[in-house]
């Protein structure tokens, strides 16, 4: 429940994005970005803003309207409350865009030992997201859980993808094992409406299920049924998701760069992308913020690693993205972004007020250096330690942003999910890539369904076997 009216409550919980140390008067070396720069961009950026206005009145950017989809909200919180109490473990089968906004949800809004609290505590059931078929890891989660207690939400646009549909029938063959005639109560199944082979599947089975809308695709997923399951059944509070990303769409509508946060964040990237700068590193001083810069690894990495360009023409674009973990990573990684080399965006993440605070104990006079601790709080130190950050950075002429968030909360998550999504698209289109595709993913997927034998694969099969017979030239 919300203390404030809903004016004061945007007002006080806007996040926002700084840039100040991106541009030259700040930097003052030439490779920096200008004011002038940024004005040459004007025009076409407001090109794209309304290009995407279009996209999405036409329907071809349903992801952007997901924040909207009241309905479809009130389906996932029915079946999460009935859910919540059915079972103590919920394990969520899905990787990639199916799994990465269920993990940097629980992370960043629930407690950060979640699963090992005690029912009582926790008021949820554990939250297992198996994204990954490393059979020991994989097999594990089967022995932790109590079968009948247990309920596996498999989630996958497609109904297809090989990782999630082998844990799918693993996962079936295991509860109707285990559990019997009601087996089917104990899965749930997330995918397209109409297509694919779990959708078969469910109507065969009469599992419940929801839907992946058409057109929005697994690393735009996280504000469907997707992510908004999982998230509600662990007890978060979805309407307030959407709520920040409603708040945060309407900045986005802005046609002025400089207003709209999406673009203009967009657009200091783009433009030190093409200065050289091939790497974007994002690094939340927060522990809860920590997989939120995992799931915007693969947003930014699928959507803009792209070989052609909309025409057809080769250009292997892309800006690798890296995540890093304040303070923790100030004594792995630092060193390399102030001293190395000139090729990295920076995008530090402040969070104003944390829910709790830790004091340092005021008894340190005797103990020589460490007296001036003594009697701070542990946000003062991690604040200190950002702003120190953010200063050496500029002071070494390593271009860096800030996001704020005023606190870790699900509207601020639904505001900062959006903004990176919509900054996404707009990157994108600067690139003049499509942001959606993910051809080299799939070239992947083909290889490993002929090396599996799946039919009409089998030329793939072939190539993988000779060149297997060519591969033992350079080994020690
Ligand atoms: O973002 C994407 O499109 C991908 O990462 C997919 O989410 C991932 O490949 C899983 O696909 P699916 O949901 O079809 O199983």
């Amino acid at each position: 429940m919300r203390e404030f009216t809903d004016e004061e409550f945007k007002r006080k919980m806007k996040i926002t994005f700084d840039y100040n140390y991106a541009m030259k008067d700040y930097l003052g070396t030439d490779g920096a970005v200008t004011k002038d720069e940024i004005n040459s961009y004007k025009d076409k950026c407001r090109d794209i803003i309304i290009e995407i206005k279009k996209q999405r009145q036409d329907g071809a950017l349903p992801y952007m309207d997901l924040p909207y989809a009241a309905e479809e909200a009130l389906e996932v919180k029915q079946l999460a409350q009935k859910v919540r109490y059915m079972c103590d473990d919920f394990v969520v089968l899905g990787i990639g865009g199916s799994s990465l906004g269920a993990i940097a949800l629980m992370q960043a809004l629930k407690n950060p030992f979640h699963n090992m609290q005690t029912a009582d505590e926790r008021e949820a059931p554990r939250m297992i997201v198996a994204d990954n078929i490393d059979p020991d890891w994989f097999k594990a989660i089967f022995d932790v859980v109590d079968d009948d207690r247990t309920i596996f939400n498999v989630i996958s646009k497609s109904g297809s993808t090989a990782e999630t549909m082998s844990q799918f029938l693993i996962a079936l063959a295991h509860i109707k094992d285990k559990i019997g005639a009601n087996y089917n109560n104990n899965m749930i199944v997330t995918t397209d409406a109409k297509s694919g082979a779990l959708r078969t599947i469910v109507n065969k089975e009469e599992f419940a299920s929801l839907v992946v809308p058409d057109g929005v695709g697994g690393r735009f997923s996280v504000l469907s049924a997707v992510g908004l399951f999982p998230a509600a059944v662990i007890g978060i509070d979805i309407d307030e998701l959407l709520a920040g990303a409603r708040f945060m769409d309407e900045q986005c509508q802005n046609e002025d760069v400089t207003q709209n946060p999406a673009a203009i964040s967009a657009l200091i990237y783009y433009l030190y992308y093409k200065k050289g700068r091939n790497i974007n590193v994002m690094m939340p001083y927060s522990s809860a913020l920590r997989d939120i810069a995992d799931w915007y690894r693969q947003l930014w990495a699928e959507s803009l690693g792209k070989k052609h360009d909309l025409k057809g023409n080769i250009v292997h674009t892309g800006q690798t993205p890296v995540k890093a973990l304040g303070v923790t990573d100030q004594h792995s990684q630092l060193q390399l972004y102030v001293e190395g080399p000139d090729d990295k965006i920076i995008t530090l993440i402040r969070v104003l007020e944390f829910e709790g605070e830790v004091v340092i104990p005021d008894d340190t006079n005797n103990i020589q250096g460490l007296d001036y601790l003594g009697g701070k709080t542990l946000s003062e130190l991690i604040g200190a330690e950002l702003t120190a950050t953010e200063i050496t950075l500029m002071k070494n002429q390593k271009p860096n942003c800030m996001i704020t968030v005023p606190k870790v909360n699900a509207f601020t998550l639904g505001q900062l999910m959006y903004m990176l999504e919509v900054q996404t698209s707009v990157m994108g289109m600067l690139m003049n890539i499509d942001t959606y595709d993910q051809p080299g993913v799939e070239q992947g997927k083909l290889y490993t369904y002929g090396m599996l034998g799946r039919t009409g694969f089998e030329e793939k099969n072939e190539e993988i076997k000779s060149q297997r017979q060519k591969d033992n030239r350079f080994v020690v």
